[in-house]
């Protein structure tokens, strides 16, 4: 069940190159929600523009009632978003979607995330971290400023493996190829991806190849967000058959295997 509140800011500010954090006090939303999952944020009280924007629930804190946005600024929603201050509202409707699905407590996990993609992933290693799992994270960004949450997973005991395009903070290239290299697959029981698309379909492809299951957080573009208008079909192929599923009610995330990547 899904809530629709005006949630009050408690904290917002920039913690990368056009990157904030935002914490909302949202007592239902942080109560129902599960890692992977996301909120449709109205960004503007006036009617411009007037769609919502899906942002990944980034955190939680249940006993607080609080839960934590992480979201880079891209158009003109996000650049709304940026500007508001403690105190403020901000309307909410949530939580939406099809999370992550946990393992076996104690398993041994790999998290893969590229750029903003780190947002959803630290709820999830928070969860993770919870059934005692042994997680590592390969973290990847263009270069050091833009590598997010490091410190969060260190903190909850993950192993963190960082990669940067130009070499300024771990190895220097791509997370995809660190992760090739570093990765035991014969011991992870699972691996969670989320960052751009191309990024996502070759390590889909890898986990295909290792016959390792994984699950991928899909980024579509959205409008309604709760299964009605269809502007975020994906193309999902199961038992020999492609169908078109919605990324906002079926997913967003979905197995690794199965998407259809175009
Ligand atoms: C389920 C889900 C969870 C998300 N979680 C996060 C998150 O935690 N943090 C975060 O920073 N972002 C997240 N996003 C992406 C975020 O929704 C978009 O960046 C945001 O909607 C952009 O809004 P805007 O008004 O600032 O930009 P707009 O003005 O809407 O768009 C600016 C430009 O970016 C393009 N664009 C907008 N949205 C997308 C998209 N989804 N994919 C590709 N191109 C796009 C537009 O075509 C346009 O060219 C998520 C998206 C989904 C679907
Ligand atoms: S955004 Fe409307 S159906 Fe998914």
């Amino acid at each position: 069940m899904s809530k629709v509140l005006d949630a009050k800011v408690l904290a917002v500010y920039q913690v990368a190159p056009e990157t904030y954090y935002m914490e909302l006090e949202a007592p239902e939303i942080a109560r129902l929600a599960v890692p992977g999952q996301f909120v449709h944020v109205r960004c503007s009280d006036a009617q411009d523009p007037l769609l919502r924007r899906p942002l990944s629930i980034h955190m939680v804190s249940r006993p607080k009632g609080v839960l934590a946005l992480l979201f880079r600024v891209i158009g003109q929603g996000t650049e709304l978003l940026a500007k508001r201050q403690p105190g403020d509202t901000v309307n909410l409707l949530g939580p939406l979607g099809k999370g992550f699905t946990l393992p076996l407590p104690g398993s041994r996990v790999a998290v893969v995330a590229g750029g903003i993609g780190a947002a959803p992933l630290v709820f999830l290693v928070q969860e993770l971290a919870n059934m005692k799992c042994q997680i590592t994270v390969y973290l990847g960004a263009k270069d050091k400023k833009s590598i997010l949450c490091d410190g969060q997973f260190t903190q909850m005991d993950a192993e963190v493996v960082i990669a940067t395009d130009d070499g300024s903070m771990g190895f220097k290239g791509n997370v995809i190829d660190l992760m090739e290299r570093h990765m035991d697959w014969r011991k992870t029981a699972m691996t969670y991806v989320c960052g751009p698309k191309p990024m996502m379909q070759r390590v889909a492809a890898l986990l295909a190849a290792a016959d390792v299951p994984g699950e991928v957080s899909l980024e579509e573009h959205m409008g309604c967000g709760v299964g009605a208008c269809l502007s975020c079909a994906v193309k999902i192929a199961h038992h020999g058959q492609i169908t078109n599923k919605r990324a906002c009610a079926d997913g967003p995330v979905f197995p690794s295997w199965q998407v259809v990547w175009d």
